[in-house]
């Protein structure tokens, strides 16, 4: 399979400015957490990265350990940009992180300048690039200085192996704190990329208000709270959902008639609007204006369409806010 990338990939896909950087992200954009490591197929996983890329999604979210195993999301997604989008790498944004366990000892987890910088020259390796566009430390580390953590992302943009770095899983103290310290290095933090969903709001007690104010992006991960907020458990647990598979961070578990009943909710109002749940899902978190994107995952090309096709139908009637915060008040 040869691929060449469509002519009108920039003609629908809407990109927000990522705080008050010069930086543009695509409203919808890819990670490759799941379903792009070495035990995936290798042919979808390519087929997927050009869907995205064909219908404007210049941004692939990574992180050092994504997989299994951990480092082959960056494998494959390195091979995929040598095979087919080698020409394209400057209309490209590629992040990665590290902050979580990589490798073994005492250097090959959390925040200190060693596995920080350490592990970006690793992730450079496999995917195969000079430099990555963003880099984030993936979480904060409550044993080591902010300022040696913060110090070593201004040391990742100082020796041009990052054009921009993040923070994740912050706390909106913790984010005051960090975009304080780079400012003293003279460094700007360009984003945050936290967990939100309709089932996960605790950026709405502090954090989104943080963003704003110190005027960074804020990129939402998981906004489908991993396949919950669709309609595919519905009526059971298909055998090829992330639920299902021993790798995958969902368990059958997590999916409750509690749930359920919530998820089936929510996909009455979705069907009144004309969506998918998974299309109302993403609406809904796209609709606050401090949100600059939201990282979706993906196991099928069908998804990432449907996915795209949220942003046809992203305006919310007070009534359908007030019926679905309805739903949602049990859940706080
Ligand atoms: N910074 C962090 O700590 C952190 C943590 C987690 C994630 N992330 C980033 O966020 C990205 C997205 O996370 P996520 O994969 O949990 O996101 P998600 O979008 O909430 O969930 C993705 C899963 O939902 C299902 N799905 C997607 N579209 C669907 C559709 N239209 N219809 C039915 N099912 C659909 C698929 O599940 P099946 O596989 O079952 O088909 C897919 O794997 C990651 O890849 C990563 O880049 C960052």
């Amino acid at each position: 399979m040869s691929y060449k990338a469509s002519k009108d990939r920039y003609e629908n896909m809407p990109y927000n400015r990522c705080g008050n950087s010069g930086l543009m992200l695509p409203a919808i954009s890819l990670g490759l957490w799941h379903n792009f490591g070495d035990v995936d197929d290798f042919e979808n996983c390519r087929k997927m990265v050009h869907r995205a890329f064909d219908l404007g999604i210049t941004h692939f979210d990574l992180a050092n350990n994504y997989g299994p195993s951990a480092g082959s999301a960056e494998s494959n997604f390195g091979k995929i940009l040598k095979k087919d989008l080698a020409s394209h790498r400057d209309e490209l944004i590629i992040s990665t992180k590290a902050g979580y366990m990589m490798w073994d000892g005492p250097y090959g987890d959390w925040g200190s300048r060693k596995y920080l910088l350490a592990s970006l020259d690793q992730s450079l390796k496999r995917l195969g690039v000079d430099y990555v566009d963003i880099f984030y430390s993936h979480r904060p580390d409550p044993q080591t200085p902010i300022e040696e953590t913060m110090r070593a992302l201004g040391s990742a943009v100082r020796q041009g192996k990052a054009l921009y770095v993040g923070l994740s899983n912050y706390t909106a103290e913790q984010t005051v704190d960090a975009i304080a310290v780079l400012k003293q290095f003279g460094i700007p933090c360009l984003i945050h990329q936290p967990s939100y969903s309709m089932l996960n709001r605790w950026v709405e007690d502090g954090l989104l208000d943080v963003v704003e104010e110190e005027g960074i992006g804020c990129i939402a991960f998981s906004p489908l709270a991993q396949g919950k907020l669709t309609d595919k458990y519905l009526n059971g647990i298909p055998e090829d959902s992330r639920a299902a598979k021993a790798h995958g961070f969902l368990q059958k578990n997590d999916i409750t008639d509690k749930l359920l009943k919530t998820v089936g909710s929510l996909n009455k109002i979705a069907a009144d609007r004309g969506q998918s749940l998974a299309q109302m899902a993403l609406a809904w978190v796209l609709k606050d204006d401090r949100i600059t994107s939201a990282i979706v995952g993906a196991s099928k090309v069908e998804q990432i369409e449907q996915n795209i096709a949220a942003l046809e139908n992203n305006v919310f009637s007070s009534d359908e806010i007030f019926a679905i915060e309805k739903i949602l008040v049990p859940l706080q």
